[in-house]
């Protein structure tokens, strides 16, 4: 038996007890005749005693850290306690002791604060591994993945898994594709999510289906996104959007509840995506404060808000506001008293690469009633006290105003708020509140592909009274909405994300279930009827034995995971990530293949 007990169990009650531990060094002390050693598992930290007769022998027998030990001795009461630690009131004292395995020195200390860069830890990712901090994220990681499927089982949902080697059908993002050895030149793709799967099992019957799922995008990367990810997939047959909204959002409390010992009472914000857009200038806004921003001037009219926009803003020989697309503000609480240099720290702070904006405008409304602004050239007192009535804002408060292009501007303010938030101390870490973004729009326009694209994806249904819009094709919604290029342009999907913090955690649709709709939806998308069978013929068949009605969602894993322990880069949740290059480099991979690999595969690479 190598061990009667873990490094982390052993506390003042076992005493005179004779135990034996295996682990790896942690530190070693000397102290003239006797020496401490931290043993550590991954279950904590235990000390050791090494009295005088065993500390000659350490003396001539090289120990470092990292070697891996066994010790045999009692428990014995410590008499300088280490209270940071469970087991810091004992020690062993060692009878026993034997080398299991040596260690070269680490590249790196084991530490919470260790001296290893990133990509040395990367690259001794196993080392990393053991390492508290890592151990703990992935602790977090099993936790999350235990309570939902702890939830899903009791609400009757079956794990079925879905096959990974499928095939190609670019939408979204790119594939990646796996040679078939034994049909030439021809590919597999990996599957982006197990989506047609899913709804095929509906088709089938398994009315609840469930899976922890690797998914597989060639994408440019980010710290929350990985080319490799898992997601909580999920289906539902009959069912409405409201029974998917209460379902999973019951998933999400109950994780909160399970992992986090959170009691998510209140009843999750729902709000439409134009919403989102209009008064946070993004689809996954962070409700954890305010700060909504005010349209002063914008081509996206909605509901007569923008009214009173000619009297505010009005012409002024500003050509700044007088020629911008979109003019948006943010009231700044109790910001009036800012000094100058404040003011200028957040115009350098837009004009930097990633916002991208040429400039800042403020509007101090001071605690006196008085109104300054770094345009009193082109505005008056009482044409800025409309500016700031209109931005709702009161005394004391600043407004800072952006001009532009539409969809930067809008994304720059939307920045602005958040880094705003993040500086006045409102986007506490262990405060955690969820949002359900709704009626997403159907279609996007894909700059890059330069056509119109499905925004969720192309399985996803049109809200139920726009159906019959899409079937007739009814050229009234020409008139709906912003974008009128396409005909579909203003129609809205029976879509959904969830987004907690401000990050879009999950998200999913009511799905088309009639092969009629569906042909219509790939028209729209500009895809041929052979390209359709070609790609997603098995869906359409499928579609023609009785397809119950049926929706769903998938969560981002390791987002959700990364979001509850607290951190931006979901990296720190996976065991074995890659880079930001997509490498792992620990593996070195990707790696070339030798010829004869290619040569049975029937692959040429270009030179
Ligand atoms: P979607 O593409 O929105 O939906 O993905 C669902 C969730 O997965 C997470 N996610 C990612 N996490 C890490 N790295 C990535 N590269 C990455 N991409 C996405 C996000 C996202 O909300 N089949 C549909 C779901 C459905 O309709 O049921 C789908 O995959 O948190």
């Amino acid at each position: 038996m190598y061990r009667t007990h873990d490094c982390g169990e052993l506390r003042l009650g076992d005493v005179s007890r004779e135990v034996t531990l295996a682990g790896w060094v942690q530190s070693i002390r000397k102290f003239g005749s006797i020496s401490f050693i931290d043993l550590r598992d991954r279950y904590g930290i235990t000390q050791l005693l090494i009295g005088e007769a065993l500390n000659e022998y350490l003396t001539e027998t090289p120990l470092g850290r990292e070697f891996v030990i066994q010790a045999t001795g009692i428990v014995s009461e410590r008499s300088n306690k280490n209270l940071q630690i469970p087991t810091g009131e004992i020690e062993i004292k060692v009878s026993r002791f034997t080398i299991l395995n040596k260690s070269a020195t680490p590249p790196f200390t084991i530490q919470d604060d260790t001296d290893g860069g990133d990509d040395l830890r990367m690259k001794y990712r196993y080392l990393d591994l053991r390492r508290n901090e890592v151990k703990k994220n992935l602790e977090l990681r099993y936790a999350v993945n235990r309570a939902a499927r702890d939830y899903l089982h009791q609400q009757k949902f079956m794990d079925i898994e879905t096959p990974f080697l499928i095939k190609s059908t670019p939408e979204g993002a790119r594939d990646f594709v796996v040679p078939s050895r034994m049909n030439p030149g021809q590919f597999y793709a990996l599957p982006q999510s197990p989506q047609t799967f899913k709804q095929l099992l509906m088709v089938s019957g398994y009315d609840r289906y469930y899976q922890v799922v690797k998914c597989f995008r060639d994408e440019d990367l980010r710290a929350d996104r990985q080319p490799e990810f898992t997601q909580i997939d999920c289906e539902m047959s009959f069912i409405e959007q409201d029974d998917i909204l209460r379902m999973f959002e019951g998933l999400i409390k109950f994780i909160f509840k399970q992992v986090k010992g959170i009691d998510y009472t209140e009843s999750v914000e729902r709000m439409s995506w134009e919403d989102a857009m209009w008064n946070y200038g993004n689809d996954k806004p962070d409700i954890r404060f305010d700060m909504k921003i005010t349209n002063i001037k914008s081509p996206l009219k909605r509901n007569g808000a923008l009214e009173a926009e000619g009297q505010i803003i009005g012409h002024a020989n500003f050509n700044v506001f007088d020629q911008a697309e979109t003019i948006l503000a943010i009231s700044i609480p109790a910001a009036a008293a800012w000094t100058r240099k404040q003011f200028d720290a957040w115009t350098d702070w837009v004009k930097r690469p990633q916002i991208g904006m040429q400039g800042l405008v403020y509007i101090r409304y001071n605690e006196d009633g008085t109104i300054k602004s770094s345009v009193d050239k082109f505005y008056n007192e009482e044409r800025l006290a409309a500016i700031a009535g209109f931005c709702e804002a009161k005394k004391g408060d600043a407004i800072l105003i952006l001009a532009g292009r539409e969809e930067k501007t809008r994304k720059a303010i939307s920045e602005l708020r958040l880094e705003m938030g993040e500086q006045m101390g409102l986007r506490n870490k262990d405060e955690f509140k969820l949002l359900w973004v709704l009626d997403f729009p159907l279609f996007e326009y894909s700059e890059e592909d330069n056509r119109w694209v499905a925004r969720h994806h192309p399985f996803t249904a049109p809200k139920p009274d726009q159906i019959a819009v899409m079937i007739n094709n009814d050229p009234a919604i020409r008139r709906a909405e912003q974008y009128l290029e396409h005909p579909y342009a203003g129609i809205k999907a029976n879509a959904y994300d969830m987004v907690l913090n401000g990050n879009e955690i999950g998200g999913g649709s009511i799905r088309i279930y009639q092969r009629e709709l569906q042909e219509k939806m790939f028209d729209a998308l500009g895809m041929t009827r052979e390209e359709a069978n070609h790609k997603f013929g098995f869906l359409l068949g499928a579609f023609e034995y009785g397809a119950p009605p049926h929706g769903g969602i998938a969560f981002g894993f390791d987002r959700l995971c990364a979001i509850l322990g607290g951190s931006e880069s979901i990296r720190d949740f996976i065991a074995f990530p890659k880079n930001n290059s997509g490498r792992d480099v620990m593996l070195d991979a990707p790696s070339t293949i030798d010829d004869k690999q290619l040569n049975e595969l029937s692959i040429e690479i270009k030179a």
